[in-house]
């Protein structure tokens, strides 16, 4: 039987591997990307590795040790002169960003390994989603892996669920992709591509 651990093929346990199975279709090198939710950086240090030498990537937490987390492995790997790190909130996303994008992403919920009583809010996730489509490029996505099963998460996803399905199908194609063979509340990717 192959070893996937030491193969190239994607391990889809979760959203997050599935939305950069995405990340790698839609990213092309000299394209921008937003990471709305940079966390411990590992989503940043993807996109800043797709947009290539002559991309850019914008990524914003409200964490210090958010950023510093993700501007350490950004370093690390000779990568973060691609990037704009912002300690800040991603709902002031069109006061930073004024360039057409190609993918916004935000992984919600609180960081891996910090604080869990720092969480992205309803009222914040909402306005930055709203933000990220005036931004969108036509053909580019926003993805968000969504976690009912935090704590304030129900509220999260029913904001996000109501701005999706109130998405013209003539400008827009969502999606909702989620394991069938585990709890109903596990985490699970919403993609939203802009197609006008
Ligand atoms: C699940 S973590 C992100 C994981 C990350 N993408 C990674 O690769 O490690 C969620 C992050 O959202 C951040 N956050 C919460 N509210 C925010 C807001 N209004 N704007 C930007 N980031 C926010 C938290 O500080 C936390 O670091």
């Amino acid at each position: 039987m192959t070893n996937l651990s030491c193969s190239t093929i994607p391990v889809l346990r979760g959203p997050v591997p599935l939305s950069h199975l995405f990340l790698r279709s839609f990213l092309r090198d000299g394209q921008t990307a937003v990471d709305a939710t940079c966390g411990n950086g590992y989503d940043t240090l993807l996109l800043a590795r797709l947009v290539g030498a002559h991309g850019h990537v914008w990524g914003f937490d409200i964490q210090q040790q958010a950023i510093a987390e993700t501007c350490r492995r950004l370093t690390e790997e000779d990568l973060l002169s691609r990037v704009t790190l912002l300690q800040v909130g991603h709902e002031e996303l069109t006061q930073h960003v004024t360039e057409p994008v190609q993918a916004v992403l935000f992984n919600l919920g609180y960081r891996p390994g910090g604080d869990r009583s720092i969480i992205t809010r309803p009222d914040t996730t909402g306005s930055a989603l709203e933000q990220s489509l005036s931004l969108l490029e036509a053909g580019g996505v926003v993805m968000l892996t969504v976690y009912p099963g935090h704590n304030g998460g129900v509220d999260e996803q029913a904001v996000i669920e109501k701005w999706a399905a109130g998405l013209d199908p003539r400008s827009c194609n969502c999606w909702r992709m989620g394991q069938t063979n585990v709890s109903p509340e596990a985490p699970y990717l919403l993609l939203v591509q802009k197609v006008l």
